[in-house]
């Protein structure tokens, strides 16, 4: 099978490519969006032949790739080379770019800039940023750009010395308030789906019905118009912690000790590589090297 068909088999047979109007299409006929994220070629590869509506290239980079203890630290230069390397891997999913901190709160201008750079440089078709209220300003400017914009409420990591640590959101009646607020003006400033973080399931619900635009959950319950989670959760690969909402579809951590011990193990007691691992040399150019360099056999 070539790279070409390898890339368009399975769940890729005939599919279109998903734009933004394709999540507001599948709000309206009720259907659930389905969203990952991904940081590199074979996990952007893997995403989108799964049939996956949009991936996105989160900031949880910082923790899950980079070893960061939160999002803080990362970079526009880290954002765009990981996005570039998942817009070669992925044909059919919604690319999504997420603005780290400080490339959008400075000034609108800046947030228009950064936001363009991820379409320009990144391959990406649209960005995400956190933030309600405050931020509505900065997503207006870049929505009027052309560059559609995915928000982010409730539990927002760039936020976390504000908020005190990863802590669920929205909990106490006035909280909820304000987050449906949040959501309904970024709606207004023309986001084209929200991410709702880590909070309650009934008010992430009675947000989603009260939006026309879809929400997508991570923490939030069943009530949202999507789903997503952070790959490496999903996989098992990120064993510093596993939140709450997290539901750990294999185990690739376990998966990847077991293979490097047994390498190690294999290279010691010389078992690896073995034969069918080795090239070779046809006997009679190995006598033309021994004559050349005047030896014999068995010298
Ligand atoms: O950075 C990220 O991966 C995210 C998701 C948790 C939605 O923002």
């Amino acid at each position: 099978m070539s790279k070409k068909d390898s890339k368009d088999s399975n769940n890729s047979k005939g599919r279109k490519k998903v734009t933004t109007l394709t999540f507001r299409q599948k709000k309206e006929k009720g259907e659930i969006i389905t969203m990952l994220t991904a940081y590199d070629y074979p996990t952007a590869l893997a995403v989108d032949e799964a049939g996956i509506d949009a991936i996105l290239v989160g900031d949880s980079l910082g923790m899950v790739v980079l070893g960061y203890e939160n999002t803080l630290p990362v970079t526009m230069q880290d954002m765009l080379h990981h996005c570039r390397a998942v817009s070669r891997g992925a044909k059919y999913a919604l690319l999504i770019g997420d603005m780290p901190f400080m490339s959008f709160q400075v000034s609108v201008e800046q947030a228009v800039g950064n936001a363009g750079r991820f379409l320009q440089e990144a391959g990406m078709d649209a960005v995400k940023l956190e933030g309600g209220r405050e931020r509505a300003g900065a997503a207006r400017a870049i929505v009027e750009t052309g560059i559609p914009v995915m928000g982010h409420l409730g539990l927002t990591p760039q936020s976390v010395n504000q908020l005190g640590g990863f802590r669920s959101q929205g909990r106490s009646a006035l909280a909820a308030k304000r987050l449906l607020e949040d959501a309904l003006i970024l709606e207004e400033a023309g986001v084209f789906s929200i991410v709702l973080e880590a909070v309650p399931v009934r008010i992430a619900e009675m947000i989603s019905q009260r939006l026309q635009v879809p929400t997508i959950g991570i923490g939030a319950g069943i009530g949202c118009d999507g789903q997503v989670l952070v790959t490496h959760d999903l996989v098992g690969q990120f064993d510093r912690f596993t939140p709450k909402f997290v539901k750990q579809y294999a185990n690739i951590h376990a998966e990847m000790l077991a293979a490097f011990t047994t390498f190690k193990d294999e290279v010691e007691k010389k078992k690896f590589p073995g034969d069918e691992h080795s090239y070779h040399m046809k006997d009679e150019q190995w006598l033309v090297l021994l004559g050349e360099l005047g030896e014999s056999e068995s010298a």
